[in-house]
């Protein structure tokens, strides 16, 4: 009964052990529950006619009744009633001995025997056996109740996750129009960083829940900014060393700022705080490098990289989307994973062959590259990588 077996197996095995121990032709293993109050047979040997499941409906006297019996008890003709309603599908002058199943003092289950070989009386040794196994029976049956309230708990709660999900991302989504709103330039920076990073997940393979916290991560990186002072992002010269620093704060701001909020996706605040990280330790604001930081930073960094450069900026016309893909993966591995910059050009690969669902970049850029320009760049930063040593193995 302990070992891992299917439940159907593990009643099937119950019921010979019963039958053998009190020396039964004829024996029905129930469960109990209480709302409604009913016996629902489980597994039945023996009977000629026995429906299945076998049910039986219960007053509370008969659950005092069982709930209370000092193990089984042989059931004499006309006395049936104490135990058993005959409202069911069941006839209880059926059976001759009747063995409630408890745990803890609760009923779980009735075990009940028919004729014995022969037809002789059920005695004192017979029942004593039968008690002995019945705290085993019941301990199975408790067990497989559990379980089966577990897993009904568990995918109660995984809908709930599932629509609180959708309400995050609607919500995230908000917020990442609201962030933008003082960035009159790039409208939508925070919308596209988000999509682009969930795309590049998925273009690795990560888990659905994962690809989920990297949209939302996108969505708030730039959080931080609402606390920037506006003139900042309307300027069309380089900012100076105090604007920068003031600029660059938005990761530390951002970071207090989502730090506070529990979110279903634990690791959005660290992507928040190192967005602008890069793989060589030049960025900010901890200086850290590739190793220290975690793939989801990667993405959304590189997510952010590649919007901000295909953009305009009040100081800038957009770069093309060719000249931005070969000045990432000329910055790379200096300043970026070479894994991820090659989930970003598979997402454009697959945009310029027509393969992706929901397509990668915006209309408008999305007849300016080529399957093979993107094919070389793939390659060109392979090349790069590995050294153009050759790896046999
Ligand atoms: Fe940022």
């Amino acid at each position: 009964m302990t070992a891992e077996r299917a439940f159907s197996q593990i009643s099937g095995l119950m019921l010979s052990a019963l039958q053998q121990a009190a020396g039964a032709r004829e024996v029905v293993l129930f469960t109990y529950s209480d709302k409604p109050s009913l016996l629902t047979s489980i597994a039945s040997n023996g009977f000629a006619l026995m429906p299945d499941p076998a049910i039986i409906p219960m007053l509370p006297k008969h659950v005092h009744a069982l709930s209370t019996a000092r193990g089984p008890a042989v059931v004499e003709a006309g006395s049936h009633d104490a135990f058993l309603s005959s409202n069911g599908n069941v006839a209880p002058e059926l059976f001759r001995c009747i063995a409630p199943l408890k745990v803890g003092g609760k009923l779980v289950g009735v075990v009940a025997l028919g004729h014995r070989e022969g037809d002789a009386n059920y005695d004192a040794g017979e029942l004593e056996a039968l008690d002995l196994l019945c705290h085993y029976v019941a301990l199975a049956i408790h067990n497989q109740t559990l379980s089966q309230t577990l897993a009904q708990r568990v995918s109660e709660n995984l809908r709930l996750m599932a629509s609180l999900h959708g309400f995050y991302d609607n919500a995230l989504e908000a917020f990442a129009i609201a962030i933008d709103v003082k960035h009159v330039n790039i409208h939508g920076h925070s919308l596209r960083v988000g999509r682009y990073a969930a795309a590049m997940g998925e273009a690795m393979n990560l888990e659905t829940s994962e690809v989920a916290a990297l949209r939302s991560a996108g969505y708030l990186h730039d959080i931080g900014k609402v606390a920037v002072d506006k003139r900042l992002f309307g300027k069309t010269t380089s900012l100076d060393a105090e604007e920068f620093r003031e600029m660059a704060d938005h990761t530390v701001v951002g970071h207090r700022i989502v730090s506070g909020v529990q979110f279903p996706w634990p690791r959005i605040p660290e992507i928040v705080r190192w967005h602008h990280e890069r793989a060589d330790g030049s960025g900010y604001p901890d200086k850290l490098a590739i190793e220290e930081v975690p793939l989801g930073v990667r993405i959304v960094g590189l997510a952010d990289t590649f919007d901000a450069m295909v953009s305009e900026r009040p100081y800038r016309e957009p770069m093309s989307l060719g000249a931005s893909l070969s000045e990432i993966v000329r910055l790379t591995p200096l300043k970026f994973d070479p894994n991820v910059v090659q989930a970003l050009l598979l997402q454009v690969r697959r945009d310029t062959v027509g393969s992706n669902r929901t397509p990668f970049l915006e209309a408008r850029m999305a007849d300016t590259i080529a399957a093979p320009d993107v094919d070389h760049l793939a390659a060109s930063l392979q090349h790069k990588v590995t050294r153009g040593r050759l790896f046999l193995t």
